[in-house]
Formats: C-alpha cells, sequence, structure tokens
C-alpha cells in the first residue's frame, strides 16, 4: 500500500501522463474510471457491458473533488486525480453519495490528501464514519447552501432516496452542471468519449432504465421531488456517477427518469413467462400473435428461467402491459415468476395493464397467486386469466387470443 501512495506521488511530482486527461470544461477534469472486471454490479445485476464510475475535479482557486470511485480502481483514480491537480494540493471533496461504488476511496483520499475537507449533510457524516470512521475534517451543508471555489459555485441540494437517504446533488451554476450522483446514471462503461456528443448514446438508454428499474425503481416519489428541484435551474449538462456526461441529450435524460419514476410505460407488452416443457410458452406465443394482430409492435416474452431478473424488471418499468404465464410447480408458481413477483412488490409498480395465465398438471394455483399478487398491486386485471392442462386445444387458443385482444385494446 505504502508503495502505491508513493508511486502515485511520484506520477505527481513528475507530472508525467499516462493517458490524456479528459476534460468536461476548461476547469472541469473527469478523473473517473471504467470497470469491465466486475460481473455483477451490487453484487446482483449483470455487466455485460461493464460500468463506470465517475468522478470529477474542478480547479479553481479552490479544488473540489466530486466523489470517488469503487475502491477496486483506486491506483488509476489516484493517478488521474494528481495529473489533473498538477502539483496543487485537494481543497475539498464533495459525498454526493455514500454507496461504496463512490466513496470506496475515501479513506485512502484523507490519507494521501491529509488536509481535504469533506462536504457532505448529516446523514453522509453518519455513514462516512460507519465505512471510513472519519470524522474530521468536515464541512456541513444545507439545502440550498453554496460553497464559493472561486469563479466557480456549487450549491447543493438534498436528494434523499435517489438512491440512499444521505444523496444530495451540487449545481455549478457557471457552466450550469448538475453532478447528479446516481440520477441520470447508466450501466456501461464510457469508452474514448464522454460527453453524449463524443459517443452513441444510443447504447445507453436501454441500459439507463435497467440501472432505473434495477437500483432507483423503488423510489420514484423522491426522484419526482428531485425533478421538480431541478425544474427550477439552468441545466445544461448533467455528470452522473454512472455513464456518459449528458449535454445535447440532458433532456432525453430527463424525460426518461420523468416517465419512469410517475411509472409511465410505454405502448407495449412484456410477457414473462416460467415453463418447464414448453406448453406454457405457447400459451405465451399465441398472446404475443393475438397482441400483433391487434396493433401491438413493442412485444418481449422473457423465459424467467433464462433471462436474469434485471432484465425483466427493465421491461417491466419500460412498457405498459405485463402478461404473466407460469407452470405450476410443486403447488407454486415456477420460481422465476416468483422472484418477479417479489421484486415488482418492493418496487411498488403501478398502472400496469395486467393479466396472466398458467397451465397444471393435476391441480392448479394460477389463477388464485396471481389474482392475490393484483390485488397486492391494486392493479385491475384485464380480459379472462385462466389456467389449463398443458395441451394447447382449440379452446386453449381462443383463450389466448381473447386475453391479447384485451391487453391489446387497453394500450
Ligand atoms: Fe452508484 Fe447508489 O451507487
Amino acid at each position: 500500500m505504502l508503495c502505491k501512495q508513493l508511486t502515485v506521488r511520484l506520477f505527481c511530482l513528475l507530472k508525467i501522463s499516462i493517458t490524456e486527461m479528459k476534460k468536461i470544461t476548461d476547469f472541469i477534469y473527469y478523473v473517473g474510471v471504467n470497470d469491465r472486471h466486475k460481473s455483477l454490479f451490487e453484487n446482483m445485476w449483470p455487466l455485460p457491458q461493464g460500468v463506470s464510475y465517475n468522478s470529477y475535479l474542478i480547479v479553481d482557486e479552490r479544488t473540489v473533488l466530486i466523489d470517488t470511485v469503487d475502491i477496486a480502481y483506486s491506483d488509476i483514480f489516484f493517478r488521474k486525480l494528481g495529473e489533473a491537480l498538477n502539483g496543487r494540493t485537494l481543497d475539498y471533496l464533495v459525498i454526493n453519495h455514500m454507496e461504496p461504488d463512490h466513496s470506496g476511496s475515501i479513506g485512502l483520499l484523507r490519507k494521501l490528501y491529509p488536509e481535504v475537507r469533506i462536504v457532505g449533510n448529516k446523514q453522509t457524516f453518519r455513514m462516512l464514519e460507519a465505512y471510513h470512521g472519519l470524522t474530521d475534517g468536515l464541512h456541513e451543508v444545507q439545502e440550498g447552501e453554496s460553497l464559493s471555489l472561486g469563479i466557480h459555485s456549487l450549491t447543493f441540494y438534498m436528494a434523499p432516496m435517489v438512491h440512499w437517504p444521505e444523496v444530495m446533488v451540487a449545481y455549478e451554476s457557471r457552466e450550469g452542471i448538475l453532478f447528479s450522483a446516481d440520477a441520470f446514471g447508466t450501466f456501461g462503461t464510457v469508452d474514448g468519449g464522454l460527453l453524449d456528443t463524443q459517443l452513441n448514446p444510443d447504447r445507453y438508454w436501454d441500459e439507463m432504465i435497467r440501472y432505473y428499474a434495477n437500483i432507483v425503481g423503488k423510489y420514484g416519489s423522491p426522484v419526482q421531488r428531485l425533478l421538480q428541484k431541478l425544474a427550477t435551474i439552468d441545466l445544461k449538462m448533467i455528470c452522473s456517477t454512472h455513464g456518459p456526461v449528458w449535454q445535447a441529450h440532458r433532456s432525453t435524460a430527463v424525460d426518461v427518469y420523468d416517465r419512469l419514476s410517475r411509472y409511465e410505460g410505454t405502448k407495449g407488452v412484456t410477457i414473462a413467462c416460467g415453463t418447464m416443457y414448453g406448453n406454457t410458452e405457447e400459451m405465451a406465443d399465441a398472446i404475443a400473435d393475438a397482441l400483433a394482430a391487434n396493433g401491438i409492435r413493442d412485444i418481449v416474452i422473457h423465459d424467467t428461467s433464462k433471462t436474469h431478473l434485471s432484465y425483466i424488471l427493465r421491461d417491466v418499468f419500460k412498457y405498459r402491459g405485463l402478461i404473466l404465464a407460469s407452470a405450476t410447480y410443486s403447488g407454486k408458481l415456477m420460481p422465476g415468476i416468483d422472484a418477479l413477483l417479489r421484486a415488482i412488490e418492493i418496487r411498488e409498480v403501478r398502472n400496469r395493464v395486467f393479466s396472466y395465465c398458467g397451465s397444471f398438471t393435476w391441480s392448479g394455483v394460477i389463477k388464485r397467486q396471481l389474482s392475490a399478487f393484483a390485488e397486492t398491486m391494486k392493479w385491475d386485471v384485464v380480459g379472462e386469466p385462466f389456467e389449463e392442462k398443458p395441451a394447447m386445444t382449440d379452446a386453449t387458443g381462443a383463450k389466448c387470443r381473447a386475453l391479447g385482444e384485451a391487453v391489446a385494446a387497453l394500450l
């Protein structure tokens, strides 16, 4: 560890630049990192395209770092930070969010820059002590309070539960930049370009929805409260802790968050299917055919035994229609369907055009269990849900068609 610290100091002293420093503006450096090693974010959510941990340094009369990175990437992070500081000391660290993917390097930062003052709120400092044992050199801020850096200044807005209770965001008014913590973040590394004008943003929209659905999805009301605060500021750029910097597409990013946090799905249907031998899958396909015949273009059938829950949840948030189709297994729903129900319940998803069907060989439970789920969610059930013996018959086919038509009519 000592060797690593000395190496970092040496890079700073010699001003060796390993890679080109990325800048957001003339005064703001990107010192974040890409993580292509981690398989599961929060040890739960797959990262096929990796993830970035974004950190920004404002260099003014005072120097200010906004958040840090996961401890696993601290060596690259401190090298970049040293290069951007270019021999200057670090005056402030602003902690917008204490989850360890952003706070993991704070303990080491304090050792390398012992004079740094740490900016946060009451909740931040409770967590800072719990994770790092740090209790001194703190600068507490309240809602709407500002910190002058020279020609720049940061104003802080509390954003509790977007995604943890201590979360706040920082707005730099000279440049119109919002440092937004997890809000507007996406899975996926930032390869090459950093601003959305320097890369193809289309790679990120679905991953933004998957990030939201799985990480932030439970907190629609807190996100709405944050969006109301942001409506009063002149927003030119959004620097989230994950994914690209939103500039040209900042309105789209805000619109995505607005729609998702109001649980407003688009015209489409997610069919989540729990099948063992393909009979329930045949029902799902017949329903999808009926939806398509009635004008629905966005239809996705997920096999809950194969597709990771995070992708199914993404589509539950994305589309207004949701149909569950489950075989009966040991007198219960298929395990993947059951896990999906729990995940939807936790996130308190609202206003879905919902229906269901299922199959059984000797004793059916699907209608009872899924009607209880609909009641829990306070969702109306559309059409005539059914459960049938496995083999597809004309009568079952007719029920599938009727259910698809009923759902399509309400989208
Ligand atoms: Fe990216 Fe809630 O941490």
